[in-house]
């Protein structure tokens, strides 16, 4: 399985529904919503409101929410009913990231935990059974147009073999710093669904045909390495 999860942080923020229509339009499977409350990260960006509000006029195109704010359990039900698909939730974010995960996952959506570039991917085995995804930084949280962190090839790798031992249904995501460049070494070590911010929407052009063409581009480099 390969998925590209384009990151609208790095689309036209004043017209987040037009752009996202535009993906779907395109052929993308998923979008990814960067979620920032300035103080997990430094950055603010987006709430439940507007992604409800986008969500009422793109149906199909499934929703990757990825939330950098601190005691997320206070927030997941409000994206829950805005219409995500999947949460994606940092593990030092909340006390219990056990339970947040399992409250995300009863409301019949896809659950997910990150890790940052620090962390050990051993400190998530015994959340494994619990989740869908691992979303594994490329990059410090905060701010779309960072340099990829090299070591997170060998991470991928390493989180990759354990989900094997583990004998789970856990797809791995690189979130920071992907591109056409490394996205081919990353899919090598058993990363399936790549979010891409600057690198997917800087010059390129704003209409169907463009994301069409760079998506086919990105899945391109991919077949490639296979
Ligand atoms: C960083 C965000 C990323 C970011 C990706 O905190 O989680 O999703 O927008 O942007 P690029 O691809 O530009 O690193
Ligand atoms: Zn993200």
């Amino acid at each position: 399985m390969l998925l590209l999860s384009p990151s609208l942080l790095s689309a036209d923020l004043g017209m987040l529904s037009e752009e996202t229509l535009r993906l779907q339009s395109a052929g993308i499977p998923w979008v990814h919503w960067d979620v920032m409350d300035g103080r997990y990260v430094p950055n603010i960006t987006l709430g439940a409101g507007v992604i409800r509000s986008v969500r009422e006029r793109a149906q199909e195109i499934f929703f990757d929410v990825h939330l950098m704010i601190e005691e997320p359990e206070r927030h997941v039900d409000s994206f829950i009913e805005a219409g995500a698909n999947l949460i994606v939730i940092h593990p030092e974010s909340t006390r219990h990231p056990h339970r947040c995960v399992e409250h995300i996952r009863s409301a019949n959506i896809l659950s997910g935990i990150s890790l940052n570039p620090h962390q050990d991917p051993r400190m998530i085995e015994y959340l494994l059974p619990y989740v869908d995804v691992i979303l594994i930084m490329g990059v410090n949280p905060g701010f779309s147009g960072q340099r990829f962190i090299e070591s997170t090839i060998a991470k991928v790798e390493q989180l990759s073999q354990l989900i094997t031992a583990s004998c789970c249904e856990v797809r791995i995501e690189v979130d920071g710093g992907v591109n056409i460049d490394n996205i081919p070494q990353l899919y090598t070590a058993g990363a399936e669904i790549f979010v891409s911010g600057s690198s997917f929407f800087n010059g390129t052009e704003k209409t169907v045909e463009a994301y069409r063409k760079r998506y086919q581009e990105f899945e391109a480099g991919c077949v490639m390495q296979k």
